[in-house]
């Protein structure tokens, strides 16, 4: 099993990251199937690099420890640096070679991303359209058959499937299984405080590493239903943040508050108060782990060396293989 994620914007992960990815990642730790890699995909955040530069060192650092606070566990999983292992950069380039321009760019994410860059007046980078074959490099360098990514990866998967199964035609050399994806269905219903999609960049996420007053805060201005006015108004729950929340953090039992909503009942503060003492609650025992790993930074490194030599070896025996199919 294979996953990352990038360290975008001083690196810290957000609930939609956690209930997305995180937990599915944590599950088939501890259970045990897979021999696992969970790592930072610093060179991705490159790709869309603008003027000013991140100090991506240090929002490797903040990802890495909300991976270990999630529950992550370094004995059982190789925790590694995407930069910290070369191997990624030459199956990278060798891959380049076996795969047609037409299919990255007929890639979504690319096509987006395209767009945003040209309306900021920036230039699009080979790197960017590269990105795909980065994270396909990073999954076959592994040989790796699970890949529990969220929804909006789909077709980074999907690309990684074709590249492995040409790769493998070309070479007539069965060196890479087709990586399955693990999509969670979860991040789709995990809307964003503004009822937009959950993304750091639209400024509308409850990171992990908010204090308990800075997530009520968060919550407080999170979008509800605009003609609930009065606790008697009539809410509409499918069209709330704090409703949808709610019902993935109490599956139990957000029938009743929805109901409530629904036929006014109960005011949006009533909600809003609950569901932050229950994110809060959820929260409670990763973000004590949290403030644990800041004040012990040198543990983080030596997780991030010992993952890297531990990822180092299988990348490299997958290379062997692959210089080898290629007659190198
Ligand atoms: N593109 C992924 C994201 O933005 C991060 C990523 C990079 C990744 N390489 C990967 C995820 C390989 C899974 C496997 O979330």
């Amino acid at each position: 099993m294979l996953s990352g994620m990038q360290p975008t914007k001083g690196g810290h992960l957000h609930i939609g990251n956690l209930e997305g990815a995180l937990r599915e990642w944590v599950r088939l730790q501890d259970a045990g199937e897979f021999e696992q890699y969970c790592f930072v995909a610093d060179w991705h955040s490159l790709t869309t690099v603008s003027r000013d530069l991140m100090d991506i060192k240090e929002a490797s650092i903040n990802t890495t420890i909300d991976f270990l606070a999630a529950g992550i566990d370094p004995a059982k999983t190789a925790v590694f640096r995407q930069s910290d292992v070369k191997q990624h950069a030459e199956l990278h380039l060798l891959l380049s070679m076996v795969t047609p321009v037409g299919w990255v760019e007929r890639v979504p994410t690319y096509k987006e991303k395209r767009e945003l860059v040209s309306e900021n007046n920036e230039q699009v980078s080979y790197g960017l359209l590269g990105y795909p074959v980065l994270m396909t490099a990073d999954i076959l360098l592994y040989r790796a058959q699970a890949v529990p990514v969220g929804r909006d990866q789909a077709a980074h998967l999907e690309i990684s499937r074709e590249i492995a199964r040409r790769f493998n035609r070309l070479t007539h050399v069965d060196v890479f299984p087709e990586p399955d994806a693990h999509i969670s269905e979860l991040t789709g219903e995990l809307p964003g405080l503004d009822g937009r999609k959950m993304s750091k960049s639209y400024g509308n996420v409850i990171y992990l590493s908010m204090t308990e007053k800075e997530t009520a805060k968060a919550i407080n201005g999170a979008f509800t239903t605009p003609s609930k006015i009065h606790v008697t108004d009539p809410g509409v729950p499918e069209g709330c943040v704090v409703c949808k929340l709610r019902r993935v953090y109490d599956p139990e039992h957000y029938n009743t508050q929805w109901e409530e909503c629904r036929h006014g009942q109960r005011g949006c503060g009533q909600s809003k108060k609950e569901l932050t003492e229950i994110i809060n609650a959820s929260l409670a025992p990763i973000r004590a782990r949290r403030n644990e790993l800041l004040a012990d930074k040198g543990y983080v490194e030596k997780v991030l060396a010992e993952g890297a030599e531990r990822a180092r070896e299988t990348a490299e025996e997958t290379l062997t293989l692959v210089r080898k199919a290629l007659k190198l």
